[in-house]
C-alpha cells in the first residue's frame, strides 16, 4: 500500500500542508522509500523519534555528503558547499560551528531585543497608518518579510541600502520552485556570495562592533573565517535567518485566525509570551524538510537502509506526532513542555539562530497585541509552492477594528 498523496510534490504545498499524508505514513510506513522525479529517490521520516536519532548521529546521518535542497548534488556543487555549515560533518562542522557560536551567544542576541521590538513597532505602526483609509495592507509584505530581514541586515552590520538586493537574493535562493521567484540559474547565490565576501574583506580591515568583524578577527583559539568562508556562512544567515522567521511570523498569525480562542487568551494574559513561540514554532514548522545520505547500512524505524541513500526528515510529520505531544493536533500556546523539532532534531546542526527566531516572533506577537488586538484576516492567502519551506506569499489582513 502506498500513500494517497505525494508529499514530495511542490504543488501539494500550495494549497496548505499534507497532514493526512503524514499522519499515515507515521501509522503505515513511518521510513518510506519514496521516488524523486530526477533524483535517486529518498527515505522518508515522518516520526519524532527517528527524525531526532537521524538528527543525532551525523556520524551515519551524514550532512556533508548529500544535498539538503538539491536532489543529488553533482560534485561541484558538494565542493561548492564544503565550507557551508549546513553541508558539514564533525570535525569540520565542530570547529566552523566552534567560530560562529563567538557571533551568537545569549549576550549577543540579549543585546537586539531592544532594537528587534522598535523595528516591530515601526513595521506595525506603518501597517497600521496604511490600513488607516479602511483598506487591507499585506501582513506578509509590510510586516512578516522586513521584520527578519532588517534583523538579519542589523546582525551583520549591512547598510539599510542593501536590504532589498539581500531579500531578492535570499528570495531566490529558497523559493526555487516557485516560478514567481525562481531565476533558473545560480546568479543570486554568487551574487550573495560576493557580496558577503567584499563585506567580511571590508571588517576585515575596519572592524566594528558586529558579528562579521568578531568571525573575521581571530578568537582566544587563533582561529577565524578566511574571506570565502566568511562569504559562504554570510549567505546561510541571508537565507536561514529571513525565510524561517518570515514564515513563522505569517503562519504563527494564520493560526491566531484559525483559533481566535488563543488569540483572545494571548490578549488576557501576555505572560503567554513566554511559550507562544515555541508552539507557533511546532504548529507552522516553517522548514518542512533537510535531507541527510547514510555512509553506513543502518536500521531505521525498522527499515534497512543501505550506505549512499538519501533520507529526509519531515519536521512538520514529527511536530504532530502524538506519541511526543498530547493534542498535538491542538494549537495551544501555554504548551510547555514543547520538544518540538521545528529547529531540527538536536544534534550537531540544531538551529544556530534558534534563540533570534524566538525573540523575533515573540517581540512580534507582543507588539502585535498591543497595537492592533483586532488584527483580522481581509481575504485569502497566496502560498508558497515549495516542499522546503512552509511559507505564505501573501497575507491580506486589517490590523484595525
Ligand atoms: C539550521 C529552522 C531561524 C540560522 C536550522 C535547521 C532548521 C532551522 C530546521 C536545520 C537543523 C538540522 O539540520 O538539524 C529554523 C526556523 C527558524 C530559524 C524554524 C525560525 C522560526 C533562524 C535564524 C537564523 C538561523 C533567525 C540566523 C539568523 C541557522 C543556521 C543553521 C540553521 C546558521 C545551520 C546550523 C548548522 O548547520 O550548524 N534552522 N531556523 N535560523 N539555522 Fe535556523
Amino acid at each position: 500500500m502506498t500513500p494517497e498523496i505525494d508529499i514530495y510534490d511542490p504543488s501539494l504545498y500550495e494549497t496548505g500542508m499534507p497532514w493526512a499524508g503524514y499522519a499515515w505514513l507515521r501509522e503505515n510506513s513511518p521510513v518510506h522509500r519514496h521516488a524523486e522525479p530526477g533524483g535517486p529517490g529518498f527515505w522518508a521520516v515522518t516520526r519524532h523519534a527517528d527524525i531526532q536519532h537521524v538528527s543525532r548521529h551525523p556520524e551515519v546521518f551524514s550532512s556533508h555528503a548529500g544535498g539538503i535542497m538539491v536532489p543529488d548534488p553533482t560534485e561541484e556543487q558538494l565542493s561548492r558547499n564544503r565550507f557551508m555549515m549546513l553541508f558539514q560533518d564533525p570535525p569540520e562542522h565542530t570547529a566552523t560551528r566552534s567560530i560562529v557560536n563567538r557571533g551568537f551567544t545569549p549576550r549577543m542576541i540579549g543585546k537586539l531585543e531592544e532594537h528587534i521590538r522598535e523595528i516591530c513597532h515601526e513595521l506595525v505602526g506603518a501597517a497600521l497608518a496604511r490600513g488607516a483609509a479602511g483598506g487591507p495592507v499585506d501582513f506578509v509584505a509590510d510586516v512578516a518579510a522586513p521584520l527578519p530581514l532588517y534583523v538579519i541586515c542589523e546582525l551583520l552590520g549591512a547598510p539599510a541600502e542593501d536590504r532589498e538586493r539581500i531579500f531578492t537574493w535570499s528570495n531566490a535562493l529558497i523559493g526555487a520552485d516557485d516560478p514567481e521567484f525562481a531565476t533558473g540559474d545560480q546568479t543570486p547565490a554568487f551574487e550573495l556570495l560576493a557580496y558577503a565576501a567584499a563585506l567580511g574583506a571590508q571588517r576585515r580591515a575596519e572592524p566594528r562592533d558586529d558579528i562579521v568583524s568578531k568571525l573575521v578577527a581571530p578568537g582566544e583559539d587563533g582561529t577565524s573565517m578566511d574571506d570565502l568562508a566568511l562569504g559562504v556562512f554570510v549567505m546561510l544567515l541571508a537565507v536561514a535567518g529571513n525565510e524561517t522567521t518570515r514564515n513563522a511570523a505569517s503562519g504563527g498569525l494564520q493560526a491566531f485566525f484559525d483559533h481566535p480562542e488563543q488569540w483572545r487568551r494571548l490578549l488576557e494574559d501576555r505572560s503567554l509570551l513566554r511559550t507562544l513561540p515555541d508552539e507557533v514554532v511546532r504548529w507552522v514548522s516553517p522548514v518542512i524538510t533537510m535531507r541527510r545520505t547514510t555512509l553506513d547500512e543502518t536500521e531505521l524505524g525498522g527499515q534497512k537502509i543501505p550506505a549512499g541513500e538519501k533520507v529526509v526528515l519531515y519536521y512538520p510529520s514529527g511536530n504532530r506526532d502524538d506519541a511526543v505531544f498530547a493534542a498535538a493536533d491542538v494549537f495551544d500556546i501555554g504548551r510547555d513542555p514543547n520538544p518540538h523539532i521545528g529547529f531540527g532534531g538536536g544534534g550537531p546542526h540544531f538551529c544556530l539562530g534558534a534563540h533570534l527566531a524566538r525573540m523575533e516572533v515573540r517581540v512580534l506577537f507582543e507588539v502585535l497585541a498591543e497595537r492592533a488586538p483586532g488584527i483580522a484576516p481581509a481575504g485569502p492567502v497566496r502560498r508558497l509552492r515549495s516542499n522546503f519551506v512552509n511559507s505564505i506569499k501573501e497575507m491580506p489582513v486589517r490590523l484595525g477594528g
